[in-house]
């Protein structure tokens, strides 16, 4: 939620926003700006000066150390690499004497990771071979290279470009004076190459200056993934989802910004950073997690990835050479920090992220509600204006669970307080909500007015809760409330401090049906570099904000997450909702693309955009359907909640100069069309639940590029306008204006695909044309799967709770289908207690079951199932009979489309949680 300001501040405010229609890219660092990328990036491969001292080796129960030297300034550092327990591997390098420790990657991972016993199998005079379980590390001594095997296939190679560079901390050299007459001589030339940019030891951006007291200290490493034709992941970009070449323009960066207005196809830094990438080709998958918080660049070439450098190619296909093209490499350079790499050796992208989610951890279950629909706009003015937004819901009929309030509901930007005189009822106005099954989410961002008076101002001045400035006083920024200083949630201090102003009594207005919005979490300051915070200035335990930029929105969510848990004695479960993101904030909130445009292709970039969160690891995530700056036309509104309504968050947010633009602000038949498609996301939310559940047990994403669950399929590789929901629905949404068809591919030599709104079978495998009349949301259940719906629509999923179910049922050519359906309370964490319900459902054309996962566990549902379909019944059945506890065997009705070969079963009328048979005879 970046916004345009109405109030005049400082010269560099108009600076920043007085650019119209589109990114100020001058406002944002290219690689040649930034010193450190600048003096990576003009390294030349293959010079690496760096060799192991094979006769240092120290054998460790589940690692191994070893002296890695670079020849060239005969620096020491110690290599260390630890097994993991789900057989992959940990590299991490640090200086062996430093002068200045480096920073380590605090809160990200989900703990300590789990190790296996190391075994060095082979040692020779070059080299030294380990296994962990069936996978391999040979070090080579000199060049420095480790290459990484599962079984026999060589899964990446780390240096083999030799890339590896370690800018050690070092004193500075002070310029010999010179005595007055004299004549002055050049400095010698400096030892290191690293002293001899101009930006080592101090840089200027823009107006501002970074002291960068510690001077050089970058590290960056290359990796290459020789069975890999494309790298995925590494969000945020606004860019294509299989990563493009960087050889003809900067690397892809990250580093956490708010960017006004940002633009698409390229590799811009946005509001978060994951640096974890998916190598993947036909023959093997694998991954890196880059665990550094620091500002990053990451190039990318080789594989089958095409840059905007089209020369290359056009030079390959003149000369028709035959040669395969050079193996896939990633590049990773951080400016400070240490070498600390997750080596994933797959060898599929099943493997690659559930072992990945071992280490970072997954999104546990989500409140039910919080996979509604929500309602959201900068701003909802006062209580009149909620009141009357939700009578708009009833008033039309279109579901929703969740009301949002902007920053304007705050008192004067204060965070925790509210505008009295807009909203002198808010306890009243949240009651009304929860009556209904309604819930809200308020704002509440990072940065604190420096007001006096204001009493978390006072309380964070007088106990020294700031970010301080390389001076040691408290950093003061501008952002929303004018000058304010920011809260440093590195200090453990800090977030129990914050996370107890969410408790109830402390946050007047709130109820426990409060959830909370933690938006400029970059943190994103206006009159900062780059519009955020200093790199000199100065977190808790001394570590400058160049070290932690990228974690701090991470530790801002965590300490909410604390808050609202308390908040409720730890009984239910929070729904945040963050912009910045880095490793591991998948375990306290979700995600959205933040400031996109009301136009088609930011429509488009939303999927390829969600994906690659997906993919690095954060499973909810959505895109402001409408899009937040500018208007949209009928048409692209309409479209757009009909690809919200299959993306995992389904938010509608507008910026406070759009024209007001609830579901009923257009014509009547567009408020129908945006009605059906949330009526669609009503009707599968048993679905989203299951899915979300399987998430949290298995830590695979939700959202899911067709390659991930086709991995063999080259030609789903660079796919990116259609994606699958598990291995259940595939969707590929309308994402252009006027389009009367549009050409799906479906995947899987042998798989079905049958049509969610004609419930017949559409497709196999291959491409083909779909008509788009305006309703049309093209999404194919997968035959073979068991899908659970809601068909009864009511006013929000509380009030739904106790509906019955159906069983939507897609065969497979063989006939066969079998799903799951898992539900709970929806908001407790009593089912980590086993109050919850897990049903398996198997259908073979003779019988059909449904079968508890897990006897112990039991969830007192008042809901029934009261619908099975079945698509793709080749002939209809003479009877159908059904065994339960509660019902005995009773004989069911049922109804035979020939045409459709549907089959739908009446009123099995069996407690859904219970498990039962059918037999068709
Ligand atoms: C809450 O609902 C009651 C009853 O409809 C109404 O009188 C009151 O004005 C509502 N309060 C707010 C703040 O909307």
């Amino acid at each position: 939620m970046r916004k345009l300001c109405y109030i005049p501040v400082v010269a560099i405010w108009i600076a920043i926003f007085s650019v119209v229609g589109g990114v100020d890219r001058n406002n944002f660092k290219t690689c040649d700006q930034s010193s450190f990328c600048r003096r990576y990036r003009a390294m030349k491969k293959g010079e690496s000066p760096y060799q192991l001292l094979l006769n240092t080796l120290k054998e460790g129960e589940s690692d191994l150390q070893v002296s890695l030297i670079n020849i060239k300034n005969v620096v020491h550092f110690n290599l260390k690499l630890t097994a993991l327990e789900n057989f992959d591997f940990r590299l991490e390098i640090d200086e062996a004497q430093p002068i200045k420790q480096r920073y380590r990657v605090d809160y990200a991972l989900k703990g300590e990771p789990a190790t296996r016993k190391l075994v060095v199998t082979e040692r020779t005079s070059e080299s030294i071979t380990v296994t962990n379980g069936h996978n391999k590390a040979v070090l080579h001594a000199s060049p420095f290279k480790i290459d990484l095997y599962n079984g026999k296939t060589l899964m990446m190679s780390l240096n083999a470009q030799g890339l590896l560079k370690f800018e050690h901390y070092r004193q500075k050299t002070e310029k010999p004076a010179v005595p007055e007459g004299e004549e002055a001589v050049e400095p010698p030339a400096p030892v290191d190459e690293a002293e001899a940019d101009i930006g080592a030891w101090e840089e200027n951006y823009k107006s501002h200056h970074d002291a960068k007291p510690h001077g050089p200290s970058a590290v960056g490493l290359d990796f290459s993934f020789p069975n890999a034709d494309y790298a995925y992941g590494i969000p945020e970009h606004a860019d294509s989802l299989a990563l493009k070449a960087t050889t003809a323009t900067d690397p892809y960066r990250l580093y956490n910004l708010d960017v006004f207005e940002y633009e698409l196809n390229n590799g811009m830094a946005l509001y978060g950073s994951i640096p974890f990438l998916i190598a993947h080709g036909v023959e093997a998958t694998a991954g890196v997690l880059w665990l550094n918080a620091a500002e990053t660049w990451v190039d990318i070439e080789g594989g089958a990835h095409k840059g905007s450098n089209v020369v290359s190619s056009i030079v390959n296909f003149v000369s028709g050479s035959g040669t395969p093209p050079p193996p896939l490499e990633a590049r990773f350079v951080s400016e400070s920090g240490m070498i600390d790499a997750f080596l994933f050796l797959g060898p599929n992208p099943e493997t690659v992220s559930k072992n990945y989610a071992e280490i970072s951890g997954v999104t546990p279950l989500p409140p039910l509600f919080s996979l509604g629909y929500h309602q959201c706009r900068w701003n909802y003015n006062d209580e009149d204006d909620v009141k009357s937004v939700d009578a708009g819901f009833d008033q039309h009929d279109i579901p929703y669970d969740v009301i949002w309030l902007d920053i304007e509901y705050t008192e004067g930007k204060k965070y925790f307080t509210w505008d009295k005189i807009k909203f002198p009822h808010a306890d009243d106005m949240m009651k009304n909500l929860s009556l209904k099954g309604h819930h809200m989410v308020v704002i509440i961002d990072p940065h604190i007015k420096r007001e006096g008076g204001y009493y978390v101002h006072e309380d964070a001045t007088s106990n020294g809760l700031y970010v301080k400035n390389k001076d040691g006083n408290d950093y003061e920024g501008w952002c929303w409330p004018g000058s304010s200083s920011y809260l440093d949630f590195f200090n453990p201090v800090v977030r129990d401090y914050y996370a107890s102003k969410y408790s109830l009594d402390n946050f007047w207005g709130t109820t426990l049906d409060t959830h909370i919005w933690n938006d400029m979490n970059e943190p994103s300051v206006f009159n900062g570099p780059e519009v955020t915070m200093p790199k000199d200035c100065v977190h808790y335990g001394g570590w400058e904000h160049r070290d932690v930029h990228n974690l701090y929105g991470l530790t801002h969510i965590m300490s909410t997450f604390d808050g609202l848990l308390k908040r409720s004695q730890g009984k239910l479960r929070p729904f945040i909702l963050t912009r910045s993101v880095f490793i591991g904030s998948q375990r306290y909130a979700a995600v959205w693309t933040g400031d996109n445009m009301a136009e088609w292709e930011h429509l488009q970039a939303s999927i390829p955009m969600c994906l690659s969160i997906s993919l690095a690891g954060m499973p909810f995530c959505g895109a402001d359907i409408g899009g937040f700056f500018k208007n949209p036309d009928s048409e692209l509104f309409y479209r757009w909640y009909q690809i919200g309504a299959f993306l995992p968050f389904m938010r509608a947010h507008s910026h406070i100069d759009t024209k007001r633009r609830e579901p009923w602000a257009y014509d009547p038949e567009t408020t129908s069309l945006v009605r059906s498609a949330v009526r669609r996301r009503y009707e599968y939310l048993p679905l989203w639940y299951t899915l979300f559940r399987h998430h949290e047990v298995d830590g695979l994403p939700i959202m899911r590029p067709i390659w991930y669950n086709y991995p063999k399929d080259k030609s789903a590789f660079t796919i990116e306008d259609e994606f699958m929901l598990g291995k259940e629905l595939l969707v590929h949404p309308v994402t252009k204006s006027g389009l009367t068809e549009v050409s799906v591919y479906f995947p899987g030599e042998k798989d079905l695909w049958y049509d969610i709104d004609e419930l017949e079978l559409f497709s196999g495998h291959g491409t083909k044309t779909v008509q788009t009349p305006k309703e049309k949301i093209p999404v194919y259940q997968r035959g073979g799967t068991i899908i659970p719906k809601k068909m009864r629509i009511r006013r929000s999923s509380a009030l739904a709770k106790d509906d019955p179910y159906t069983l939507q049922i897609a065969l497979n050519a063989d006939g066969l289908a079998s799903g799951s359906l898992y539900l709970d309370d929806g908001e407790t964490y009593e089912y980590q207690k086993g109050q919850y319900v897990s049903l398996v459902y198997h259908y073979d054309g003779t019988t059909m079951v449904s079968q508890l996962v897990d006897k112990e566990a039991s969830f007192a549902s008042k809901s029934w199932l009261e619908r099975i379909i079945v698509m793709g019944v080749r002939k209809a059945p003479g009877r159908i009979v059904l065994k339960s506890q509660s019902v005995g065997e009773q004989e069911i009705e049922f109804a035979f489309n020939p045409n459709k070969h549907l089959l739908v079963i009446r009123k099995p009328a069996v407690p859904i949680a219970e498990e039962w048979k059918l037999f068709f005879h």
